[in-house]
């Protein structure tokens, strides 16, 4: 199948990468949201990160502009309707994607390929409730988008070959890698990292160290780029606990069962970067750890 047109749902940090990289890949992009506020703010970040590239020397300014002119943005979900394929990108909750999904079945064009960039939710439960389990499936982004090489496809148990195959020749035209990887909680990445960043929170829960001693631990004594609780303020401290009870929910075993100081930053409201508070405040000009 020949893809062209894609349509994105959701202009949050991994909705407005995935536009970024599908538009200089080439395809024409419908980024979707139900926020003005969060298109616009989107397409200020892709502009300055494809001018951080062009900066860079990895792409020049004909490609900037080439990209930027074939990102479309509505309100309207039902103009995500006619592509070729669908990558949802919506906040990671069950039912807000499913309602998505829902609300965009009719404005579906026969063959469009259905997927979403959940992190962990199940495949299979997401494709059961649409009319094309068939053409359903995984398509996983990490953050941040334009930087990281992988991209994880999950098949759910109905996800036909034709689907996979037209979702990896797309993987092949960004120039990244695909892993694929079995619809089970977390899939790969989520299920090794999580419960990674569970410990790093629990080892400050139980004051084994501080938020300085345990990123600064992980970054210069495991080579990680970063410290797992900054990436957890990263990736986002609501991602984080979601994924953890994917894990705990799924998977059945008290292993995975989130940090009770996860869940009392996330009742907070300190979420990390978005929020400009996690297990580090970024309000001021360096970021200050929160304990
Ligand atoms: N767009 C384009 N380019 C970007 C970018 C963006 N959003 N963010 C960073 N870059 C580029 C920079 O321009 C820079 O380019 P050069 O190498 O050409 O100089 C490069 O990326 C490195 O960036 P910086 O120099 O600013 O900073 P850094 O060296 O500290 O690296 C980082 C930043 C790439 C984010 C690095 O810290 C890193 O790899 N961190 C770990 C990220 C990670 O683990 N991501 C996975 C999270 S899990 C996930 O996403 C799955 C999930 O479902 C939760």
């Amino acid at each position: 199948m020949d893809i062209q047109k894609i349509g994105v749902i959701g202009a949050g940090q991994m909705g407005n990468g995935i536009a970024h990289v599908m538009a200089l890949a080439g395809y024409d992009v419908v980024l979707n949201d139900i926020s003005q506020q969060a298109l616009d703010a989107a397409l200020s970040a892709i502009q300055k990160n494809l001018t951080r590239q062009a900066s860079k020397g990895k792409i020049d300014q004909a490609e900037v502009d080439a990209a930027l002119a074939r990102i479309s943005t509505t309100l309207t979900l039902a103009d995500v309707g006619k592509t070729d394929l669908v990558i949802e990108a919506a906040t990671e909750r069950e039912t807000v994607k499913q309602a998505i999904f829902e609300d965009l079945q009719p404005h579906l064009l026969p063959h469009t390929i259905l997927t979403s960039n959940t992190s962990s939710i199940s495949i299979t439960r997401l494709a059961s409730r649409t009319d094309r389990p068939e053409r359903f499936m995984g398509f996983h982004f990490m953050n941040p988008v334009p930087v990281m090489q992988l991209v994880e496809l999950i098949r759910g148990i109905a996800t036909d070959e034709a689907t996979f195959s037209a979702c990896h020749a797309v993987v092949e035209k960004l120039g990244k890698t695909a892993a694929s990887a079995e619809d089970f909680p977390a899939f790969i990445v989520n299920r090794i990292l999580m419960p990674m960043i569970n410990e790093a929170v629990y080892t400050l829960y139980e004051g084994v160290g501080s938020v300085k001693s345990i990123d600064e631990s992980m970054k210069l004594g495991a080579n990680h780029p970063m410290g797992p609780l900054e990436l957890a303020d990263f990736i986002g401290l609501d991602t984080c606990l979601a994924i953890m009870n994917v894990l705990h929910d799924g998977l059945a075993d008290t292993k995975y069962r989130p940090c009770p100081l996860l869940t009392k930053y996330v009742e907070a409201g300190w979420l990390g970067r978005k929020t400009q508070r996690g297990f580090y405040d970024y309000r001021g000009e360096v970021p200050v750890p929160t304990r």
